[in-house]
């Protein structure tokens, strides 16, 4: 048998791909698709600047997420032993070498019709973050290895994640309702599932989980915002019509991904249901370690909902020659709500905690046996 030093360094090379210092995981990198939910930066990036409370609980400062502290995707990132991901734009201090994040708060699956000034919709939707993807390969292509970028064969063995879609579902809500919404959601699942396509075929992805969306109809923005009724609520207080059209759309994107799964044979296709833990925590918050369901921790007015349209978290604006600030509670642990749209600290470490036991994924998928997961703190 020839055991030469070619073998050697094989063995070593094998063992260094497969092997990190805080344990054994197969991916080197991940690489996020997604909106404000996983967002780590990159919309602050390009619209300066986040304002406090924003990240008090972990950061003690804005860092970009739209949370009081660390978002699901750094939890995920910590868990299978890597750093927290970089914004892809955020040109200072990033470092892509294990992956990168293309999400920004207001991202959307579809193409947005007009500017974010218009219409509160970021111009960096999936095709854009897509297209940064592509950027970012080619260029560590061209370079060859770099510090702060990963290796070529980083793309091959990486997670892709996506956590988006939410945009898409809620920006028209108000004005063209669930009906409305419904006849471009098809469209939605589509282009996540053709993302997956391209990212198989051209970067040569392989592993990708995507999020389902959460159920809105207990988010206190939504509450506030959606006209309903007494009728319209469920016993937890959640809005019925919208957490079923949420449910629709999800069964729609489990099947669009069940198709495409078909489609790529050498591919994990991993649709993950974060909504049944979301709701779960809304409906039962002191089964968990919570208080408060459906009440936004940061946000003005009091209330059932605490949550104001006119005034978001961290905001000041004169009403009726009154100046209104939202602040942030003192226990956001306590809340599923951080702002009214978006998760604390506390439930994004409940919901990465659920991902890792691995019940939430369809089809099954042995997360656990292929990377020693870190606890998350
Ligand atoms: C974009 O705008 C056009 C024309 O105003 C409209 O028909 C279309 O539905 C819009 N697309 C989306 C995704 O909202
Ligand atoms: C980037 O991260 C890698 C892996 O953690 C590390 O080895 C490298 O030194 C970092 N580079 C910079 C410039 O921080
Ligand atoms: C409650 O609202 C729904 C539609 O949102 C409407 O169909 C129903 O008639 C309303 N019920 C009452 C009692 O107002
Ligand atoms: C509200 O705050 C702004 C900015 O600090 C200030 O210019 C304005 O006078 C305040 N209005 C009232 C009614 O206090």
């Amino acid at each position: 048998m020839r055991t030469g030093k070619a073998g050697c360094r094989l063995l070593l090379l094998l063992f260094f791909i497969f092997f990190s210092a805080d344990g054994r995981c197969i991916f080197p990198a991940i690489f996020n698709f997604g909106d404000s939910n996983s967002d780590t930066g990159g919309f602050w990036a390009a619209f300066p600047a986040q304002r406090p409370p924003y990240g008090m609980t972990y950061f003690k400062k804005p860092a970009g997420r739209a949370s009081d502290g660390r978002a699901a995707i750094d939890f995920l990132a910590q868990a299978v032993g890597l750093p927290f991901l970089s914004p892809y734009l955020q040109s200072i201090g990033s470092n892509f070498s294990h992956g990168a994040n293309f999400a920004t708060a207001a991202s959307t699956v579809l193409l947005p019709n007009t500017s974010l000034f218009v219409t509160g919709i970021s111009p960096f939707s999936l095709a854009i973050q897509l297209n940064q993807m592509k950027d970012l390969r080619r260029r560590v292509y061209q370079m060859g290895p770099q510090d702060i970028l990963p290796s070529k064969g980083a793309f091959e063995k990486a997670l892709y994640t996506f956590d988006i879609g939410q945009n898409d579902f809620t920006s028209k809500l108000v004005a063209i309702g669930i009906k409305g919404v419904q006849q471009y959601l098809p469209q939605v699942a589509d282009q996540i599932a053709w993302t997956i396509k391209d990212l198989y075929d051209n970067i040569g992805g392989r592993k990708f989980m995507v999020f389902n969306l959460a159920p809105i109809g207990c988010f206190p923005a939504f509450l506030t915002l959606l006209p309903h009724n007494n009728s319209d609520l469920d016993v937890y207080g959640c809005l019925i019509s919208y957490n079923n059209a949420v449910d629709d759309y999800n069964v729609l994107l489990k099947e669009t991904l069940q198709q495409i799964r078909s489609q790529l044979p050498n591919a994990n296709v991993i649709y993950v249901d974060t909504n049944s833990v979301k709701l779960e925590l809304s409906r039962h918050p002191r089964n968990h370690g919570l208080k408060y369901g459906t009440k936004s921790c940061c946000g003005c007015g009091g209330g059932a909902y605490n949550y104001d349209p006119l005034v978001f978290c961290g905001n000041t604006k004169e009403i009726n020659g009154v100046n209104l600030t939202a602040t942030a509670c003192g226990d956001p642990q306590n809340y599923v709500s951080w702002d009214g749209i978006h998760a604390t600290e506390a439930v994004n470490r409940i919901i990465t905690r659920a991902v890792l036991r691995g019940s939430l994924f369809d089809p099954p998928f042995p997360l656990a046996r292929l990377c020693d997961l870190n606890p998350i703190d």
